[in-house]
């Protein structure tokens, strides 16, 4: 049993067989749900697991407890792939106390209807005392979900983060302490802008209500434990919640039906790259995995998107990736638009509505179309619109 602090003990489990994760999001090197067992005086289990994982997970807290019966079922996040397994745990251990937000008790009697259960609500600024150990409680709500607290151990330093810094991936693929982790900032983007990236207000101002100089480890609910270079991954998240541009460059995203359209798209990041654009970033909307696209048109500043129309409207893909970007709460960037439409074309329409909805969005240059098959008359209309997205 990994100890990741004095007295707590890792307990999560990996899950590698997973096809979606939230039934949605691809998972190639799969998904952890951590939990933690932290043995003082009086013994407290940090969340639970996904169902999928049950028998793993309750094994796993039954070794770790050495016998000792646990004291607090600490629950930062009600969402099913952590909190799967506090009915177990109650069943089993009935005098248990469950500790979490009044929030996350009522879900909790939601998910379980009938549990009877010892509930103990915290709010921001309570302290559950274990002995050498004491966990300080901060509201986090929206982050991911509305009852989510998080907690600092003030012995250690460890926050107890719930989804906060969590990352796609297995611990057995990604490293237990993320240390040999060349790009954790890969998969910790796609996790952040597709779970939270909504919610950049509310991870800002979590941000900033926890004593960050006191936290040495951070321990989330997905992904790796982090311990060394904190600020780093502070940094990367202070960048993405408050929708800052974390890279320099233009990100193209295409949707093509024929390869007219794919062809305009390709021309044009090459013309980009001509006019000295530090970094061209091309996507195939119908082909790219949507929840890496939306990352990318969050990392970059600039975004275009060259789209088809389709039955009077957007090409669905395209149309997809940006109720996606509105979803997330896409903000902040500058945006240019390339139609096709060989009779009627409407995807210029659809993507200036859809874009005129979201946030502090510059649609910059004129909207190029395309009839078809791009020609020559079209250059000069794609060069004018590279040097207003580049401006
Ligand atoms: Fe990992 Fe919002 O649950």
């Amino acid at each position: 049993m990994t100890q990741i602090a004095k007295d707590i003990l890792y307990i999560g489990v990996d899950d590698t067989s997973l096809d979606l994760f939230e039934s949605q999001y691809v998972v190639p090197e799969g998904m952890a749900y951590n939990s933690y067992l932290i043995m003082d005086e009086r013994v407290a289990i940090m969340d639970t697991s996904d169902r999928r994982k049950g028998e793993e997970w309750l094994h796993k807290l039954e070794v770790a407890l050495e016998g000792r019966k646990p004291d607090y079922m600490v629950v930062h996040h009600m969402e099913p792939d952590h909190s799967s397994h506090i009915a177990a745990v109650v069943e089993k251990y009935p005098h248990i106390q469950v500790v979490g937000s009044a929030m996350a008790l009522k879900f909790l009697g939601q998910f379980a209807p009938g549990l009877k259960f010892n509930a103990r609500p915290v709010k921001e600024g309570d302290i559950l005392e274990l002995g050498q150990h004491s966990l300080s409680f901060f509201a986090a709500p929206m982050v991911h979900w509305p009852e989510v607290m998080v907690s600092l151990d003030t012995a250690t330093g460890v926050l107890f983060s719930a989804d906060a810094f969590g990352k796609f991936g297995a611990l057995s693929k990604c490293g237990f302490f993320g240390e040999e982790d060349k790009d954790w900032a890969c998969e910790g983007r796609r996790y952040y802008f597709n779970i939270c990236g909504k919610y950049g207000p509310q991870v800002s101002a979590l941000l900033k209500k926890i004593p960050l100089d006191q936290v040495k480890t951070i321990a989330p609910l997905h992904g790796p434990i982090l311990r060394k270079d904190l600020g780093y991954y502070l940094n990367l998240y202070s960048t993405w919640s408050s929708y800052g541009i974390e890279s320099e460059g233009v990100f193209v995203a295409y949707a093509s039906i024929h390869g007219g359209t794919e062809a305009v798209a390709l021309k044009f990041a090459d013309m980009l790259k001509a006019k000295g654009c530090p970094k061209v970033v091309v996507t195939d909307l119908c082909r790219t995995d949507r929840a890496e696209a939306v990352e990318d048109a969050f990392r970059y500043g600039k975004l275009v998107v060259a789209a088809c129309s389709y039955d009077a409207g957007l090409f669905t893909p395209a149309h997809d990736f940006l109720h996606s970007l509105q979803a997330k709460g896409y903000q902040k960037r500058s945006v240019a638009l390339i139609e096709n439409g060989s009779w009627a074309p409407s995807a210029g329409r659809v993507m200036k509505e859809m874009f005129g909805a979201m946030k502090d969005i510059t649609l910059v240059g004129d909207l190029v179309t395309i009839r078809s098959r791009m020609k020559e008359e079209d250059i000069p209309a794609l060069e004018a619109l590279a040097d207003a997205i580049l401006a």
